[in-house]
């Protein structure tokens, strides 16, 4: 059995605020105990998956290690409970790609899957750099001081999501303001009040929810009524096995969309941006060759981010893994950050380096789940770095920068940086 002290590290928002409390953690975790149990106070026990390889193997084999049968993030016995009782029997509030198993997962995934690959997203890339040039640009006006996370990278991502989605501009700040309180609700910044107590916590996200829900059900009826060419319309008008779309599942997957699909990327691109302030060397190397770089850089930047910070997932029937047998039933922690630290696969792995290769990271995971928008994101930072960096003379940090407390999604909140531009 893990520690009970490090048992409550890998689950404390704080720590995550924090990240050298977690780092310490995992790193003793994959040296000593790589794939143990945890049991936390109020929680059931679960499995926590710390080595790169390990949490590949779980997610190769997604019918043996289900993502549906339980919460898909950690949660105590009590929030499981409520959530049980109120959604009759299901551990889930919603029920999104994260929440299925096959064969709907396959159904559900192949509806929106065409959209997302590079061959189609590529069309977007004129009107992708436009935005992030207006972004490049309100970054020049500011006359070399602003906080990118608030001002640049929570926006840009934010804006690109939601075009490609159909939620019109004006509506973006209530679209931010939402998903930051969902991945937020640890954090007395980001949720509706102060989350003094696990209920308090419970109450807010399904506050949310229904939020989301009340905004994407208007614009379901609008889809069907006038379909355009975005997700929306695809969500609204598409069939799965000849029907409709559920409304929980049509609900869901417009808020795994409207959510997923810029917090991570704005953690990634405010992480990077920390990180080259902070390493003026590794920034002088970008800059000498920033076409040939930047694939290295982004993936570098994914990796040393890694924004999210676990999914759970169930055994179908007993099974080992790594040597150790598994019941059937048990719930089981995949802890990316750590996987993208693990010593066996990255050389330095607590150094930031711009241009490292391999670099084999998992912040995306793997298997039948993997990151849907992983093409979008990489396209994303791709274009606003090839607009950024070349007119970016000189960055340093000009107070100290913070992160969201979550022990779920978790990035920075605010980095303060003073700059030259071109
Ligand atoms: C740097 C940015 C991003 C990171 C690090 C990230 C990370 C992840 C991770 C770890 C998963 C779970 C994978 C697994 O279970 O194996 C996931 C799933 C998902 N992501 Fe992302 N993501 C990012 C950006 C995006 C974007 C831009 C979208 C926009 C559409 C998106 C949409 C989704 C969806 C819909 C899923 C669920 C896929 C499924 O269960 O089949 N993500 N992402």
């Amino acid at each position: 059995m893990i520690p009970q002290q490090v048992a409550q590290t890998i689950i404390d928002p704080k720590a995550y605020a924090a990240e050298k409390p977690v780092d310490d953690a995992f790193t003793w975790l994959r040296r000593e105990m790589p794939l143990s149990v945890a049991q936390p106070e109020g929680f059931d026990p679960f499995w926590v998956v710390t080595r790169h390889r390990d949490i590949l193997e779980v997610e190769r084999q997604n019918d043996l290690f289900h993502n549906g049968d339980r919460s898909t993030v950690v949660t105590t016995r009590t929030s499981d409970e409520k959530v049980r009782a109120m959604m009759g029997g299901s551990p889930h509030l919603v029920r999104s790609l994260v929440q299925m198993d096959n064969p709907d997962h396959g159904y559900y995934r192949r509806l929106t899957q065409p959209y997302f690959l590079p061959q189609n997203i590529r069309k977007l890339e004129p009107r992708i750099r436009e935005i992030a040039r207006s972004f490049v640009d309100r970054m020049a006006e500011r006359g070399g001081a602003c906080d990118f996370a608030r001002d640049i990278a929570f926006l840009y991502p934010l804006h690109v999501i939601m075009e490609i989605l159909g939620v019109p501009e004006v509506d973006e700040p209530t679209m931010l303001r939402l998903t930051q309180e969902l991945f937020g609700s640890a954090d007395s910044d980001m949720s509706r009040g102060v989350s003094a107590s696990e209920e308090d916590g419970l109450a807010a996200i399904m506050a949310t929810v229904a939020d989301f829900v009340a905004y994407f059900n208007k614009m379901t009826e609008d889809r069907r009524a006038h379909p355009r060419d975005d997700v929306a319309s695809v969500i609204a008008n598409g069939t799965v096995n000849g029907q409709p779309l559920g409304q929980l599942e049509a609900m869901s997957y417009y808020i795994i969309v409207a959510t997923a699909g810029h917090d991570t990327t704005s953690n990634t691109t405010a992480g990077a941006l920390w990180a080259l302030a902070e390493h003026p060397e590794q920034f002088a190397r970008l800059k000498k060759d920033i076409p040939g770089q930047l694939p290295l850089f982004i993936e570098e930047s994914i990796r040393w981010v890694t924004p999210v910070k676990h999914f759970m997932r169930t055994a179908t029937a007993d099974a080992t893994v790594a040597g150790q047998k598994i019941a059937r039933g048990e719930w089981l922690m995949l802890c990316y950050p750590s996987g993208n630290r693990d010593e066996e696969v990255f050389d330095d792995p607590f150094a930031f380096k711009v241009d490292r290769t391999p670099n084999k990271q998992i912040a995306f995971g793997y298997g039948a789940h993997v990151c849907l928008g992983q093409h979008l994101a990489r396209m994303e930072m791709r274009i606003l770095w090839e607009e950024l960096l070349p007119r970016l003379q000189g960055v340093e940090l000009a107070g100290e920068p913070k992160r969201t407390e979550a022990a779920f999604v978790c990035g920075p909140k605010s980095v303060p940086i003073r700059y030259r531009m071109a």
